[in-house]
């Protein structure tokens, strides 16, 4: 497959010093990954720097993911001893989920505060993740009004804020905007799937090839569905199937507008749910 990847070090770099600048001014880390791909979404260098932070892994875009594969990925992450809770950010969701969340990881640390004679204080997060992932809805989710702020301290890098989320909780606003791994074609493959890279990087076709080799081996029934297609339909080498389906859409042999329409289709659902990242994947590094 041929998606180049416009990868940019010197902005990563940025990302990465301000992260690292920050860490040791919160108490917890909220990594958001898309629910889709919560494997290939995530950062080594964020883990390697937030180590010793505690973890919130926030799965967004649930609604548009395989729900049994979310499940897995939940308990794969509470086994690290993070939190993790997977939402639809667009749907039912607030400060009282992310707090209960991550209440059990903190609790100690803050009673031990309090004994110390310590006044009670919010809990203080920063939150990254990689273009997309719906950070700007969650937060905006989060902190209703930008007018809650919390005004400047000491510490944080000129022009970041602190957001109020309500009295137990505060976010550092910063751009956080990290890129994933890139060590395989593969995770730009999901990544251009699940639209965390930009459409103008990567050829259509190349990707909804892709995304329909991975909906004939593991979604068949939703493909079949979708684009009123037989079992045998299925069995075509996969630049054929998209020649079918370029014909069945009514788009003649315009494939590259009909790659458009599929990578639209699957993003929104229109196909059905899918989770491009497995348990396995992480055994097979
Ligand atoms: P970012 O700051 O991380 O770059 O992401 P942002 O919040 O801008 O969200 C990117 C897109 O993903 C937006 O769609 C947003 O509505 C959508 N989104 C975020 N979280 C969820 C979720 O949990 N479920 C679903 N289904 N969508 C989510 P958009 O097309 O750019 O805008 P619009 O559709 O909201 O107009």
């Amino acid at each position: 497959m041929a998606v180049t990847i416009q990868w940019f070090p010197g902005h990563m770099a940025k990302a990465i010093r301000e992260f690292e600048e920050n860490i040791s001014l919160v108490d917890i880390v909220f990594e958001l990954v898309d629910a889709r791909a919560p494997y290939s979404t995530l950062n080594p260098e964020i883990a390697r720097i937030s180590a010793n932070k505690p973890h919130l892994y926030i799965l967004t875009k649930r609604d548009l993911a395989d729900e049994k594969l979310t499940r897995q990925w939940l308990n794969y992450f509470h086994s690290q001893n993070s939190a993790a809770i997977a939402v639809d950010a667009k749907g039912k969701f607030g400060v009282k989920d992310i707090l209960t969340a991550i209440n059990p990881l903190l609790k100690d640390k803050l009673e031990r505060e309090l004994a110390k004679g310590m006044k009670p204080r919010p809990i203080r997060a920063i939150a990254v993740g990689v273009p997309n992932v719906g950070k700007s809805t969650v937060l905006n989710r989060l902190v209703k009004r930008r007018a809650a702020q919390v005004g400047n301290r000491p510490g944080v890098t000129k022009g970041q804020q602190w957001l109020k989320a309500d009295n137990h909780l505060e976010l550092l606003d910063t751009p956080g905007i990290l890129w994933p791994k890139f060590q395989d074609q593969l995770i730009a493959d999901k990544l251009a799937l699940t639209g965390a890279i930009k459409d103008s990087v990567y050829h259509s076709d190349d990707i909804a090839l892709f995304g329909l080799e991975y909906f004939v081996a593991h979604y068949p029934q939703a493909l079949q569905e979708r684009y009123k297609l037989t079992e045998e339909d299925l069995e075509l080498p996969t630049a054929d199937l998209l020649l079918l389906i370029t014909k069945k859409i009514g788009m003649r042999d315009d494939y590259e507008r009909a790659s458009n329409r599929i990578i639209l289709d699957m993003r929104s659902k229109k196909v059905g749910p899918f989770t491009l990242d497995t348990l396995e994947d992480i055994d097979n590094e």
